[in-house]
């Protein structure tokens, strides 16, 4: 379960949240969908507790961001898009196992994880290779196996399929659909409201660091009177308080 409760995050004079409320039920796939800027990845930093919040908190299953760090350390995996920051001269088996040894894991679990992870990413061809020469989808693949490694409860993945093929993204939503068959709570950050059809019902939709809406996006269609996800995401964006 993630709470967010009245979170604000504050740059020098900018302010990145400000008192964003809104909640995710353990079991759910949520997302957060935003424009470029809006404030997705500061947020799901603060959950992460690599940023700390200027004001409010931010519960992960009933641990505080603010007051018990560790705790939620233990119970988070978060993956970011873009470049992923894998050692180039390890192979995939090794960045994934350095990743599990900082967690504490024992070297046995560690690797039984492994193997089962790089069964269902379909990454046994390349686990045992350097991933220096590896294309975008692969290290993609490197990654979301690094973040699952400890096999968190919560799991934040900011926008995970940029720049991955169909077969990589579809690939990727399955993995996601199969977490969440196992009772995890998976946070979706996305630009895009298609994507986030594809693999949410109930969204948060932030705008210059606001909330703007938070529910079903049935009710949102509703709402609105229409399917088009692109139309309703503007119509919320710029028409304020809803
Ligand atoms: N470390 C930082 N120092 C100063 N300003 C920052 C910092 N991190 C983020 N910001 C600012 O906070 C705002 C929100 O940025 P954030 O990265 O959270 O947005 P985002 O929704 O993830 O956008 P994108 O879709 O482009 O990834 C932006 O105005 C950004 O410039
Ligand atoms: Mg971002």
């Amino acid at each position: 379960m993630i709470e967010v409760k009245a979170v604000s995050k504050q740059f020098g004079t900018i302010t990145a949240v400000r008192d964003l409320t809104f909640r995710v039920e353990e079991g759910e796939v949520y997302g957060l969908l935003g424009e470029n800027g809006a404030g997705k990845t500061t947020t799901m930093r603060m959950m992460a507790t690599i940023l700390a919040p200027t004001a409010g908190d931010i519960e992960i299953s009933g641990f505080s961001v603010r007051h018990e760090p560790l705790e939620v350390r233990r119970r988070i995996g978060i993956l970011f898009g873009g470049e992923v920051g894998l050692y180039s001269r390890l192979t995939a088996r090794e960045n994934i196992a350095y990743f599990g040894s900082l967690y504490g894991l024992p070297p046995s679990r560690v690797q039984e994880r492994i193997d089962s992870l790089s069964r269902i990413l379909e990454m046994e061809p390349f686990i045992d290779r350097r991933v220096g020469a590896f294309s975008r989808g692969m290290k993609q693949k490197v990654a979301i196996a690094r973040t699952l490694v400890h096999d968190p409860d919560v799991i934040l993945l900011d926008e995970p399929t940029t720049g991955l093929d169909v077969t990589a993204a579809t690939i990727f939503r399955r993995m996601v659909t199969r977490l969440q068959e196992e009772g995890k709570t998976i946070l979706f950050s996305s630009h895009n409201m298609g994507e986030i059809n594809k693999l949410c019902k109930r969204v948060a939709l932030i705008h210059k660091g606001r909330l703007r809406f938070s529910g079903g996006l049935d009710a949102l269609r509703k709402q609105f009177g229409t399917d088009d996800l692109d139309d309703i995401f503007m119509a919320v964006v710029e028409g304020g308080e809803h």
